[in-house]
């Protein structure tokens, strides 16, 4: 297994997870106001929640990057274009289903991260491992206000949506969370 730089490879792989993080909390907050304002409270409930959790995730990498001697970038500049691609929502099926695909890409971009850390820092890994806890929450959650019973995460290409068998084909040169995610396109 490639060894990895720990002091600068791990602070930048988390504060690639903190721009992500930053991008959920403000998504949630945006379909917090969306959800009350076509009168689905109890939704809207469930998005402030999750925006409270999401901030609070990165909260979590920025106290752990800050551990490992690097610097938190709360204002990542691709925060920019996830503020382009917000677009706007007619109902909340919509809402949900493009919060199922973000939290899905969360999952596998913590996945990968713990992969990326397993062996040379325990630490990190154990903080990713809490978070990701929370993400296949959010995806159970999503799903089940979607009535989806399957609740597993597929990785998708991200060109055409399709269900891809061999996720490796994205990894070139860079992490698939990094070629593939939702939040990477757009963040
Ligand atoms: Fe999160
Ligand atoms: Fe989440």
């Amino acid at each position: 297994m490639k060894k990895i730089n720990s002091e600068i490879e791990i602070p930048n792989m988390l504060n690639e997870l903190l721009a992500m993080e930053v991008g959920c909390g403000l998504r949630y907050r945006k379909h917090y106001f969306a959800a009350n304002g076509i009168h689905s409270k109890s939704i809207a409930q469930e998005f402030l929640e999750h925006a409270e959790q999401e901030g609070n995730h990165a909260m979590q990498l920025a106290t752990r990057i800050s551990q490992l001697g690097g610097e938190p970038n709360f204002f990542s500049p691709r925060l920019m274009d996830f503020q382009m691609e917000m677009g706007e929502f007619k109902n909340v099926l919509e809402i949900l289903k493009v919060d199922l695909a973000f939290e899905k890409d969360a999952v596998i971009a913590y996945r990968e991260a713990i992969n990326m850390v397993a062996q040379e820092d325990p630490t990190t890994r154990r903080v990713l491992e809490r978070i990701l806890e929370e993400e296949e929450g959010h995806v159970a959650e999503i799903s089940t206000l979607l009535g989806q019973d399957d609740q597993s995460v597929l990785y998708l290409d991200p060109t055409t949506g399709e269900e891809l068998d061999q996720p490796d084909r994205l990894i070139e040169g860079q992490s698939r969370a990094k070629a593939n995610s939702h939040y990477s396109a757009r963040i």
